[in-house]
């Protein structure tokens, strides 16, 4: 379902150090199936595919119905990282492009906040929430974050004045820690519905639990074959073998990271829809792997839109990156090029060809170029971006992840960067029990 292909870093490395890579990718595949490396107990991930309770898709279906029968047009799902971006992804990559200025609409429109702090943007949420039927997923796992918080605070006043607290009580939906943390406390005492991240689950892994599946149910999407994708990827991946995708994968990515200075891995789509893919990718390996004073940067670009930017950059500018495409080999729409009597354009020697075939040759034509400029090239493909692909792919890149960053020697599934940046803002804010930690950072400003 998911291939990689390396020919593109051919000319870049010796073939005796991939081997000795791809030999370090299987020992860190060892270790990930073993489930005795660092940071083991967050490998609950691993069997979310075929292990998901028939009886949490029913309670989501069962969410959904009653959201649909209270005429709900607007679901806003609160979260940040972890919380947010899986989600985020999903839907992005499988909704109509134009689903929001389209007249007919299946579902509900599902916006998400929580994810900054911009007065202007929740400002903005609320204007929009004033013209519609409010519903709201509000996703924590600790429950005490703040961007999340404080979007929660704000919408769940509107919703309670709008509709009351016994009706807001149904309209609300938390998905938090099984037993600490405010929003589980809130939730107890509101009566709200309430779904578990697991334990053993970490944010950026969360995706196919309740803290992606209920967002994107509640847009109308198909979570059943997202899981069922995810589930193939789950059996075809936990085969051990040098030809495994995540292995070469794994193995390719650290080759031309340690031995030939590639720190810089950018992720490259030809289609809008994967834009938040890579936006999930980047905090699924940027989190995963940026520890220890090592790792490979992971950045982004949305082709063909980016050649006429980034593109410049990528051709001749400091040779530090390599680059992973994600092909997707059929477009599931039609379009097909016109021929004009007049040719003003010069374009008829595209006529009656379809609108992809343009992206592929883009495509291969600019591989081919970076290939030349020096950038060494993967290529991860999926048939069609449909759900069973998606969830695919995603499983594919979360495991690969796993293989990827114990070959890299670093504990894939722990974060303790993400707390500096907090610490500095309560002391800032005045939070209680940051008196000292509000003085130190005034001396320095
Ligand atoms: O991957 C992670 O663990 C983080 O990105 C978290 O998901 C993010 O910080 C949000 O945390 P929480 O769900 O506890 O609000």
């Amino acid at each position: 379902m998911v291939n990689v292909d390396i020919k593109g870093c051919a000319s870049f490395i010796e073939p005796a150090k991939y081997e000795a890579y791809v030999n370090k990718a299987l020992e860190a595949f060892d270790v990930l199936e073993s489930e005795n490396g660092a940071g083991n107990d967050f490998l609950g991930w691993k069997h979310l595919p075929s292990e998901v309770p028939a009886s949490i898709l029913g309670d989501i279906d069962a969410i959904c119905h009653l959201w649909k029968e209270k005429g709900v047009d607007l679901v806003i799902a609160i979260g940040i990282g972890g919380s947010y971006l899986g989600a985020k992804c999903v839907i992005e990559a499988l909704s109509h492009n134009f689903a929001r200025q389209l007249k007919h609409k299946d579902a509900p429109e599902v916006v998400f906040a929580g994810n900054n702090l911009s007065e202007e943007y929740l400002a903005e949420l609320m204007d929009l929430a004033a013209e519609r039927n409010v519903a709201c997923i509000v996703i924590s796992k600790s429950g005490t974050t703040t961007e999340p918080a404080v979007a929660f605070r704000i919408v769940k006043q509107f919703i309670e004045q709008r509709y009351g607290k016994a009706d807001a009580a149904q309209r609300i939906v938390a998905i938090t820690d099984a037993k600490k943390g405010a929003l589980k406390t809130l939730s107890t005492q509101e009566g709200y519905k309430t779904f578990v991240v697991p334990d053993n689950v970490g944010g950026r892994f969360s995706v196919l639990t309740p803290v992606g599946l209920l967002p994107i149910a509640a847009a109308g999407l198909d979570t059943k074959a997202l899981l069922e994708g995810a589930r193939k990827a789950e059996n075809a991946l936990a085969v051990k073998s040098a030809q495994n995708p995540a292995v070469v994968y794994a193995a390719m990515r650290n080759l031309l990271f340690s031995e030939y200075g590639k720190s810089t891995e950018i992720l490259v789509n030809y289609n809008p829809k994967l834009s938040f893919v890579a936006e999930w990718w980047k905090q699924l390996y940027g989190e995963s792997e940026g520890k220890d004073g090592t790792g490979i940067f992971p950045a982004s670009v949305n082709n063909t839109a980016d050649l006429h930017s980034m593109g410049q950059f990528i051709q001749q500018g400091t040779r530090i990156m390599f680059e992973t495409v994600l092909h997707v080999e059929t477009a599931q729409r039609s379009m097909v090029i016109g021929s004009d009597e007049q040719n003003l354009d010069q374009l008829n020697f595209l006529s009656g060809k379809h609108v992809e075939h343009c992206n592929h040759m883009a495509e291969l034509g600019t591989r081919l170029a970076h290939i030349d400029g020096g950038v060494p090239q993967m290529t991860v493909s999926i048939e069609k971006l449909d759900a069973q692909n998606l969830g695919a792919l995603l499983y594919f890149f979360e495991f690969a992840c796993g293989v990827s960053a114990y070959t890299l020697g670093v504990n894939p599934f722990n974060q303790p960067g993400v707390e500096d940046y907090k610490k500095n803002m309560f002391a800032l804010l005045e939070k209680p029990g940051y008196e000292e930690a509000t003085q130190a950072i005034r001396a320095r400003i």
